[in-house]
C-alpha cells in the first residue's frame, strides 16, 4: 500500500564533479524493487544533479531548506531554489543539524510547514540519543519529535510527510537497530501519527535510518512497519546503494 522509498543523504561529500560521475553510475542501476529511489545531494552539487538526473525516475532531494522565502540570511538556501531545480524532498531536523546546528523542534516544524505549502516533501528526521535509548525514553522522544514536527499540517498534506526513524546511536557507527526493535519503534511513530491524523496514519511512510548497507537492507526491508532507508555511508558507493535498492537480493 505505500510505496517503498529508498533515499541517499550524501551529507558533507560528493563535489559537483563526483556528483556527477556518482549519478551516471547510478543511472545503470536497473530497479527491481518497486523503491522509489531518491538521492540528496549537498546544496552546492543540486545543480549538477538535477541536469544529470533529468529524463530518469531518480528523485532528488534537498538536506535542507530555510522556512523564509528569500532575505538576510547568509548561507542559507531557499525553496524557490530548490523547486527551480526540481527538488521533491527536502531532509529536515537530521539528527546532525539539530546537535551541530541548533535545529529545534520549532524550526523543523516552520520548515515542514513551508515546504508542505510549496508543494514539495518533507522527510523529518527523528531519533533518540543512546542515553536516551538506555533509560528506555525512545519512544517519548521519537513520538514528541514526530508530533512536534506535524504540528499545524493540514490532514490533507500529511501523506506527502515522510518520517526516518534514525537512532542516533546508530548513524556512521555501523551499528544498527535490531530489525525487529526498529519496527516496534516506527509501529509507535506511526500510532502517535494516528492520535493526530487518524488513518491518514496508514498512508505515511517511515523510513529507518542508521548505518543501514547492502548487509542488513533485506532483514530490515522485511519488517511491516519499514517503509524503506534513510541512507548515509552506504549511498556513496553505487555498488551497495545498488545492493540496498534492490532489497530483494
Ligand atoms: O541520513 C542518514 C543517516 O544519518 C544514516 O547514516 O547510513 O551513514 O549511518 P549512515
Amino acid at each position: 500500500m505505500r510505496k517503498p522509498m529508498i533515499a541517499g543523504n550524501w551529507k558533507m561529500n560528493k563535489t559537483p564533479a563526483e556528483t556527477v560521475a556518482l549519478v551516471e553510475d547510478l543511472k545503470k542501476i536497473q530497479v527491481r524493487t518497486k523503491a522509489e529511489v531518491v538521492v540528496c545531494p549537498m546544496t552546492v552539487s543540486l545543480f549538477a544533479a538535477a541536469t544529470q538526473l533529468k529524463g530518469t525516475d531518480i528523485k532528488l532531494g534537498a538536506q535542507n531548506v530555510h522556512f523564509e522565502d528569500k532575505g538576510a540570511f547568509t548561507g542559507e538556501c531557499n525553496i524557490a531554489s530548490l523547486k527551480e531545480l526540481g527538488v521533491e524532498y527536502v531532509i529536515l531536523g537530521h539528527s546532525e543539524r539539530r546537535q551541530y546546528f541548533a535545529e529545534t523542534d520549532e524550526t523543523v516544524n516552520k520548515k515542514v510547514l513551508k515546504v508542505l505549502a510549496e508543494g514539495l516533501k518533507p522527510i523529518v528526521c527523528v531519533g533518540e540519543s543512546l542515553q536516551q535509548k538506555q533509560t528506555n525514553i525512545t519512544n517519548e522522544v521519537v513520538c514528541m519529535q514526530t508530533k512536534a514536527a506535524l504540528c499545524g499540517v493540514s490532514p490533507a498534506k500529511v501523506t506527502d510527510v515522510v518520517i526516518a526513524y534514525e537512532p542516533i546511536w546508530a548513524i556512521g557507527t555501523g551499528m544498527t537497530a535490531t530489525a525487529t526493535d526498529a519496527n516496534r519503534t516506527i509501529a509507535a511513530i506511526r500510532a502517535a501519527i494516528r492520535e493526530l491524523f487518524g488513518d491518514a496514519a496508514d498512508q505515511v511512510r517511515i523510513l529507518y535510518g542508521g548505518s543501514m548497507n547492502d548487509k542488513n537492507a533485506t532483514e530490515l526491508m522485511s519488517q511491516p512497519e519499514i517503509d524503506g532507508g534513510l541512507i548515509g555511508g552506504a549511498s556513496l558507493v553505487a555498488e551497495k546503494f545498488e545492493k540496498v535498492i534492490n532489497y530483494h537480493g
